[in-house]
């Protein structure tokens, strides 16, 4: 990686980060950032913040909805996330994250619920799980113009059929049918491959592989950017935190005290104080006392 030059995507410049500009970020060694956010307060913070994409993910369904994996959650759930989000964030390039039997079914399906993140949720890209038996499909939503990203690795939609939530690219053979089907998506026409749970190793030799750049979760320090759910980062997922995943704040222990504050001072009569309060004008005061004192 070269030095960083942060002028491209500062909060002052605000420029609208493309995809293009993501191939450009690799090709200069700028780390690339992405997060993920499910709503209008955390997609305005991303934003503000300098975030270069926001990937509204299926983790949404885990996350916020507290589903067990993301196999349930739906498009219509999605939909009206994507829309919020976007509301919030102008600047970063925003992702769409299909769901579990939104593209796998078939080419025509995939572009079709592909287009719904583009057309309804006003997303700008869409990411797909799953390497080389997803190409067809990743190349036919591309061919279509819908920019696609990849997911390899650990892919939790078929993470069960894969023995669960394994670390990927432990052996070599393993590590070289994870480089093929990163070469299998480029060639498809991806402008990037998330890489999730690959062993650092193999994740490296991936983006020393491919062309487009690899945002990496669980996958090391040599990728060309990292993705993280925001709700880990923030404490905010109460189930478990992800090895990979670092906490940089433990909001839940805010937001419970301060709602035990809060229940505790309207038990005890402390809030609502005068200053939170509507009152009358005088006159109507003595007008509405005077009609109950009659
Ligand atoms: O849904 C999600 O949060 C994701 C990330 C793990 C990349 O797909």
């Amino acid at each position: 990686m070269g030095s960083l030059d942060l002028s491209e995507n500062s909060i002052t410049e605000r420029k609208k980060v493309t995809v293009a500009d993501l191939s450009k970020m690799k090709t200069q060694g700028q780390r690339i950032v992405m997060l993920t956010s499910y709503d209008y307060p955390t997609s305005i913070i991303a934003d503000d913040v300098g975030v270069d994409s926001i990937l509204v993910g299926d983790s949404y369904g885990m996350v916020v909805l507290g589903y067990d994996t993301t196999i349930p959650v739906t498009i219509e759930e999605l939909i009206p996330v994507c829309q919020a989000v976007k509301r919030g964030a102008s600047h970063p390039l925003l992702i769409g994250d299909m769901p579990f039997l939104s593209f796998q079914v078939s080419e025509e399906d995939a572009i079709r619920n592909a287009g719904r993140f583009i057309k309804e949720g006003r997303m700008e890209a869409v990411k797909i799980e799953g390497g080389k038996e997803m190409a067809h499909i990743a190349k036919a939503v591309a061919n279509a113009g819908i920019p696609v990203l990849g997911h390899i690795g650990l892919t939790p939609q078929t993470a069960t059929l894969h023995g669960g939530y394994r670390i990927q690219g432990k052996n070599a053979r393993s590590g070289n049918g994870l480089i093929d089907d990163a070469k299998s998506l480029e060639d498809a026409g991806v402008f990037g491959i998330v890489l999730e749970m690959i062993t650092e190793e193999v994740a490296r030799a991936i983006t020393e592989t491919v062309s487009v750049p690899t945002i990496g979760i669980g996958s090391g320090r040599y990728c060309d950017g990292q993705v993280l759910v925001l709700h880990d980062i923030l404490g905010l997922y109460p189930r478990f935190v992800p090895k990979f995943a670092k906490r940089y704040t433990d909001l839940a222990s805010s937001i419970r005290g301060a709602v035990k504050e809060y229940a505790s001072e309207v038990r005890l009569g402390i809030f609502p104080e005068e200053k939170h309060v509507f009152k009358m004008d005088n006159s109507e005061r003595d007008k509405l006392e005077a009609r109950q004192k009659s």
